[in-house]
């Protein structure tokens, strides 16, 4: 991608409106733009960023034998009154609309219950099950606050996915799995070291959901933490827990902000139950099926990366899921020589398959390299007249600085996977 034609331009200063670090960043550099309050649109900085986030969540959701589909956005009242979910009193973030043509829609805050209702057409023996549905899809919530920039949205991207079991034993092997599944793609994601699963509220069938909390000075949520046990307690449970249970005590726990990047629950049969889903076991008698559901906020995520690892000078991603690998920056672009060497570079790596972000705008060094610290690509190579009469390239690490002078040859050699 040539930089020159990307339609976003960085910004000295974040719109006075936005508080959130996260937020500000991102809207400096390209990767959103502010709609309104808590409402973002994604630039195609911040689209590449997303679809890398979901690629990786694809990947572990179809590893423990997910499906990907897509869900409506608009829901039926009916689906929900049957749980009791359609009311404000117990659902407080409903957004919700009147047809021309007569009854209430609601936007899908979450899709627990059209799902389960829509399985009732593909599941009828225990030979449909076991069974894991998941999407990526626009999430509504009429959330009170919205400080948090992309961290909480009143629309934002989310991955859930629903599981169906036969019995008790196989719906907790897929709730194991999927723990599995999402301690994989944190680690992926670059903050697995600072994601503990976590004893939280909300459990149906058990006594407590799980959330993946991350230690983050911007999160929104309290989590009490001892790492060497990799214990971690939401604030919420924490007087109901029987920390013996847990082999652990209180003055072990550290009180830490934290940011809540996925959820799992656990159903039970009650789902099922309320929704009309049933099947028939091998005995021939109608029961109801297992259910989990499991969320992983996906924009979400991005702000806490961009929260926990940025300085002072910008976003650093990190390599998963960087927009670009390489940002080849070229400085004297008014000397032809030079212009054609850097497009010689930049069609070499593309040819190699490196992903480039290709700063071939006619600016000032030091405006470049501004501008290249705020979007926070890994590596920055530097074509220059200097790096030409020396023949090496001035190759520097986002993350940590680290600069190198690497021949063309060791350029191609150290970028190609
Ligand atoms: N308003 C929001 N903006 C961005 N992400 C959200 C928001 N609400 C929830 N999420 C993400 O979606 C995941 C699943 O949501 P869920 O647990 O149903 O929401 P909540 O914890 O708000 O009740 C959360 O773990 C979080 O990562
Ligand atoms: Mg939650």
């Amino acid at each position: 991608m040539r930089q020159s034609r990307l339609f976003t331009k960085t910004l000295k200063e974040a719109p006075s409106d936005e508080q959130a670090k996260n937020a500000q960043l991102l809207i400096r550099a390209g990767y959103i733009h502010k709609e309104m309050a808590g409402v973002y649109q994604l630039l195609p900085l911040g689209l590449k960023v997303v679809e890398k986030i979901k690629q990786i969540v694809r990947e572990e959701m179809n590893n423990v034998s997910g499906q990907e589909m897509l869900a409506t956005t608009l829901q039926r009242k009916d689906l929900w009154e049957r749980t009791s979910r359609w009311s404000d009193e117990v659902v407080d973030v409903w957004f919700k609309s009147e047809l021309k043509a007569g009854g209430e829609v609601g936007f899908g805050w979450s899709h627990e219950e059209p799902l389960a209702n829509m399985m009732i057409n593909h599941i009828s023996s225990y030979k449909d099950l076991p069974t894991m549905i998941y999407q990526f899809q626009n999430k509504l919530r009429n959330e009170l606050r919205a400080k948090s920039g992309i961290m909480r949205g009143r629309e934002f991207l989310m991955k859930d996915m629903y599981s169906f079991a036969e019995t008790e034993e196989q719906h907790e092997e897929m709730y194991e799995a999927s723990k599995v599944a999402y301690t994989n793609v944190f680690n992926r994601l670059g903050i697995g070291g600072d994601t503990f699963v976590t004893f939280a509220a909300g459990g149906a069938f058990t006594e407590f959901s799980h959330e993946f909390q991350t230690v983050c000075e911007a999160g929104e949520d309290i989590t009490y933490i001892n790492r060497e046990k990799g214990i971690a307690i939401n604030e919420e449970v924490l007087a109901k827990t029987d920390l013996s249970e847990l082999g652990v005590t209180q003055e072990e726990l550290v009180e830490t902000k934290t940011a809540e990047v996925g959820n799992i629950f656990n159903f039970g049969r009650q789902k099922g139950e309320e929704v009309g889903l049933f099947f028939k076991n091998d005995a021939g008698e109608k029961v109801p099926v297992w259910m989990g559901s499991y969320g992983i906020g996906i924009t979400r995520v991005m702000g806490v990366v961009v929260e926990k690892f940025a300085d002072d000078k910008g976003i650093v991603w990190p390599e998963s899921i960087a927009p670009f690998k390489v940002h080849l920056v070229a400085l004297n672009t008014d000397d032809d020589e030079i212009r054609d060497w850097s497009d010689g570079v930049y069609t070499a790596l593309q040819k190699l398959g490196v992903e480039v972000l290709y700063d071939d705008r006619e600016a000032r060094p030091g405006e470049k390299f501004a501008d290249s610290d705020l979007i926070g690509i890994p590596y920055r190579v530097v074509v220059s007249k200097k790096s030409k009469e020396a023949g090496t390239f001035e190759v520097v690490t986002r993350a940590n600085g680290e600069v190198r002078n690497l021949t063309e040859e060791e350029l191609y050699e150290d970028f190609v996977e």
